[in-house]
This record gives C-alpha cells, structure tokens and sequence, in this order.
C-alpha cells in the first residue's frame, strides 16, 4: 500500500501467466497458514513456515527486506492480530490464543514477478461479531472484484467496495490505505481506496494487475503507527479485519491470481475464461 511507480504497467497474457504462478505460491502459504495457525501457534512460528514454503516453490519472499525509508522489513509476512490492522512484524512474544482475529499478508516472486494476498483466520472460536466482522470484510473484497470486471473506471472498484461494507453494518472502513498496482514491483500505480465514487480515477483496461485489499474495523476508521515504524493499529482498539487478492483484467474478465481455483466459484461468468483452464 505504499506506492512506487509513477504509472500504470500494463500486462501482457505471458506476463500475467507469470504472475499466476505467484499468486499459487501465495494461495500454498495461506493454506500452511490455516493449517498451521492456532492458539498457541507464535506469529514468528507462522513466519518461518510461510518462508519455507514460499523459498521450496523456487519463489522469493517479497516482504523481506522491502524499505520504505525506516529500514528493511524482517519478515516473510504480516501477521496482523486484533486491534492491528496490517503489516505487523512476526514476533515469538506474539503468541496466539483462542478468539483471536489474525490477518496474514503474504508475498511471493517468481521470475520477477508479483503476487500479494492476504486472509483473515479465526484463532478457535471467536466471537459472533468478529466472525461478521471476517465476512463482511470478505465479501466487501469480491464486490470490489465483480466491480472489476464491468466498472469503467477504477473508482468503481472503491466504490463497489464501500457499498458492499455498509450492506454488511456498522463498520469503519480504515481511511488512507488501500490497495494498488502490482507487477514487477509489489506497490505500483493505482493506489486503489477503499471508497469512492464510479466515475473517478483511471480507466480500467485489459492489462491492469490490481491488488484488492479492503480493511475495515469494528469502529473507528482512524488508525495510528506504533514505534515499530511498521504495525498499524486502530485508534480505538477495535478489532480489524484485512482480505486481499491479486487480480488481473483479462480480455473477457478477471482472473483472480491469487485464488487456487482463480476467482471461478466467487465470480461465476465475470471471471476470465483462462481462469477455467490454466
Ligand atoms: N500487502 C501489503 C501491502 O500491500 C504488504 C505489506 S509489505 C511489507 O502493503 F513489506 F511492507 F510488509
Ligand atoms: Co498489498
């Protein structure tokens, strides 16, 4: 969510075949982290596995060591609990325990380039509300990812997105981060807000790779930055929850890069006829 290019790149077929095979490293380790993340289960503990799934693919972590200017990031992953919101640095002091909300971000690159997704996991049995809150935050992400396939304008994208929040309750929908371009680079142009209105932002084209992450909160939608320089926490406290994909726009609708079955079940006809058969 920070942003790097200055400009859209747009994606050849070839290219985008690329980027699916990183978005199937990414999809493995969110399937490690189900399996593996539990109470008792330390977010550092989580980190070394994603690492080793993600380096036996022949795939590179692309977290680790990225700098936006307070020094490189530790980590494989975030690991985002609670009252975080995202990029959360893995620590063996992070703990998990029953009722947990935990968001897991993941990276991975594959002959240069990009994939990043993130999911949301219940740690045992949560409360009614973060289980809603979980959903909510899920089904905001596929709204934003229909909208992709027959919005106009980027703007289409955050909007179907906030609307889908407001369908599902009182949310906060966190403010400033979103999500963005993504190819050879993880961050690049757009930056994709979590709100707004259809005819705003660039036209969506053939060739854009996107990564759609909404973030939203049992509360505020103001959050601040711990003294880590990198954990992003509510203001209140609230509980958040975090849910992105990698997608690209194909000739005839979206292929959900990191999705193991490509976004086919979700989207039905909008999805891309290469997501049925890569
Ligand atoms: N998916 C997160 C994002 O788009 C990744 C954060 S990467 C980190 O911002 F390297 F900054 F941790
Ligand atoms: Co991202």
């Amino acid at each position: 969510m920070f942003r790097r290019r200055r400009r859209i790149q747009y994606k050849t077929p070839e290219q985008i075949l690329k980027m699916r095979a990183a978005g199937l490293v990414v999809a493995e380790v969110h399937q490690a982290m189900r399996e593996s993340a539990g109470p008792g289960t330390s977010t550092a503990e989580l980190d070394r596995i994603a690492e080793a799934v993600i380096r036996s693919s022949g795939a590179v972590p692309s977290f680790k060591g990225y700098d936006i200017g307070f020094g490189p990031y530790p980590a494989s992953i975030c690991a985002s609990v609670n009252e975080q919101v995202v990029h959360a640095i893995p620590s063996p002091d992070a703990v998990l325990k029953e009722g947990d909300l935990l968001s897991v971000d993941v990276g991975a690159i594959v002959d240069g380039w990009h994939g990043d997704a993130a999911i949301t996991i219940e740690i045992g049995a949560v409360a009614p509300e973060l289980t809603a809150l979980r959903e909510a935050c899920e089904a905001s992400m596929w709204a934003g990812i229909r909208a992709a396939a027959t919005a106009k304008r980027l703007g289409g994208i955050s909007h179907a997105i906030e609307h889908s929040v407001e369908d599902s309750g009182e949310y906060g929908i966190v403010s400033g981060f979103g999500g963005h371009g993504i190819g050879t680079e993880m961050h690049q142009d757009p930056h994709i807000l979590n709100y707004g209105r259809p005819s705003e932002g660039p036209k969506l084209r053939t060739g854009m790779a996107l990564a759609i992450e909404p973030m939203i909160t049992l509360g505020s939608e103001d959050t601040a930055e711990l003294a880590d320089g990198w954990t992003i926490v509510t203001d209140d406290g609230s509980v958040a929850a975090h849910t992105e994909h990698t997608i690209a726009l194909c000739e005839d609708g979206v292929w959900v890069l990191t999705a193991p079955d490509g976004g086919v079940e979700q989207l039905g006809e909008a999805a891309a006829s290469v997501a049925r058969t890569a």
